[in-house]
């Protein structure tokens, strides 16, 4: 894994680590740990284990989830579960989060078992669909949400985001992740890996598009690699 493939832009690593050392790891659940811990067994060798959210962005969510005061959240994209076992955990008893994934197996293989062991699968409605069409559906019916994270294709976080501004409520936030895409946002275009591009230009694209947008207040928050939280205003 190259240099530029590292999902904290904090520039120094002891500095990353003294954080984590000292501000996240003492306060992450113990059902939290043994989600990334196991996701880090079984998908460190293909490298996928870089998808799930880093702790520090974990503990993030919950506190969004809790200083909204969110009781229906959404989610796109799920993979083993760290960011959705964060957001149930901080929801109150009654909450509901509707998480959706097209591939439920990196969820049942490995988050499903900490999500019991930790008491909120009640709160949990896991929706195995593409995004695009589940969301759409979503809007049919005519749900509202307060809190909306979004972390799965980049390309179509566009898309979603026109959605999305429908299904959040006045006053809700959405947050996308990856908006700095590993730092590569910033680069010029020759110094960006080949394989980075896509992802990275999209993530270019709604950066501006997001910043256009007078239906939402914003805040580019560079935590992990960057998640830029929508507070829809209109
Ligand atoms: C970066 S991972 C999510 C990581 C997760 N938030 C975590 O904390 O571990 C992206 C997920 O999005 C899903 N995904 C990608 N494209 C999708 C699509 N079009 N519709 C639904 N899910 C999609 C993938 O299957 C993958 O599990």
């Amino acid at each position: 894994m190259d240099d530029l493939y590292k999902k904290n832009i904090l520039q120094s690593e002891v500095l990353r680590q003294y954080i984590l050392d000292t501000s996240v790891y003492p306060r992450e659940h113990e059902q939290l740990k043994k989600l990334r811990e196991v996701t880090h067994e079984y998908y460190d060798t293909t490298g996928q284990s870089a998808m799930m959210v880093p702790a520090e962005e974990g503990l993030f969510i919950s506190m969004l989830v809790k200083i909204t005061n969110a009781k229906k959240t959404l989610e796109v994209g799920v993979f083993t579960g760290y960011s959705l076992l964060s957001t149930a955990l901080a929801l109150p008893e009654a909450g509901q989060v509707t998480a959706i994934d097209m591939d439920r197996e990196a969820y049942e293989k490995v988050g499903l078992q900490f999500v019991r062991e930790a008491g909120v699968e009640h709160k949990i409605n896991f929706i195995q669909s593409d995004a695009m069409s589940a969301l759409n559906e979503i809007l049919y019916k005519g749900e509202e949400f307060d809190f909306v994270f979004v972390d799965a294709d980049k390309p179509n976080y566009i898309k979603y985001h026109e959605i999305l501004v429908k299904l959040v409520k006045v006053g809700g936030l959405i947050g996308y992740d990856n908006t700095l895409w590993f730092g590569s946002v910033a680069l010029p275009d020759e110094e960006v890996p080949e394989y980075m591009m896509e992802n990275r230009n999209a993530v270019k694209e709604l950066n501006s598009y997001l910043a256009s947008d007078a239906r939402i207040e914003i805040s580019q928050v560079p935590i992990g690699d960057g998640i830029t939280l929508c507070r829809r205003v209109k």
